[in-house]
């Protein structure tokens, strides 16, 4: 698939088949996260990958906003030591293993880490050290519903050529 193909057709999906996900294949999402940008080139990143359903159901039962996880055949989770640009780097991991995720066919969807109440309870189920941050979990599965994308602002409203002008 084309790298713009992908960046097109990924949604977050939060339906999965009880099917697992190949070790290499969780691989490959993580080899693209690692190949993200990071300021400084630090790459400040660390990521844990889940596959265990009882850890997989404990996280859903912490994360309120990640439910779904119950239904997830596994997750990334992106930590990232604590450096000045930790979230940006942490970020962009996460969209290159969701863009991925996407150009293999797999559902993956972005859950809320960073700042979040559960972060000090999820890095201690994980066995991080406190230096950690949460920067997101990702939900990984084979997709039980159909890809479909969310309604996302128009071109013609967020492009502005040259200079910002209120629309
Ligand atoms: C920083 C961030 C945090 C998010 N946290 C959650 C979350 O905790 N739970 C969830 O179901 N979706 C979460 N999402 C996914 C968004 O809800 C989703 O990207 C948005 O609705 C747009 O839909 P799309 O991803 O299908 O384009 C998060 C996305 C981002 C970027």
């Amino acid at each position: 698939m084309e790298t713009l193909e992908a960046v097109a057709k990924r949604a977050s999906v939060r339906d999965y088949m009880n099917q697992p996900v190949p070790r290499d294949i969780l691989e490959k999402l993580v080899d693209a996260g690692r190949r993200a940008p990071s300021a400084r080139a630090v790459e400040p990143w660390e990521f844990v990958v889940i596959t265990e359903r009882g850890t997989l159901d404990t996280l859903a039962g912490i994360i309120s906003t990640g439910v779904f996880l119950k239904q997830a055949t596994a997750c990334i989770v992106v930590f990232c030591q604590d450096t000045k640009y930790y979230l940006e780097d942490g970020s962009a991991a996460t969209e290159n293993i969701l863009i991925a995720a996407a150009d293999l066919g797999l559902g993956a969807c972005w859950i809320a880490g960073d700042k979040k109440p559960y972060a000090a309870q999820v890095c201690e189920l994980l066995g991080g050290t406190p230096d950690l941050k949460l920067v997101s979990l990702i939900s990984v599965g084979w997709p039980a519903e159909d890809i479909r994308q969310n309604k996302h602002r128009p071109i013609h409203q967020v492009l502005h050529w040259g200079k910002y002008s209120p629309k």
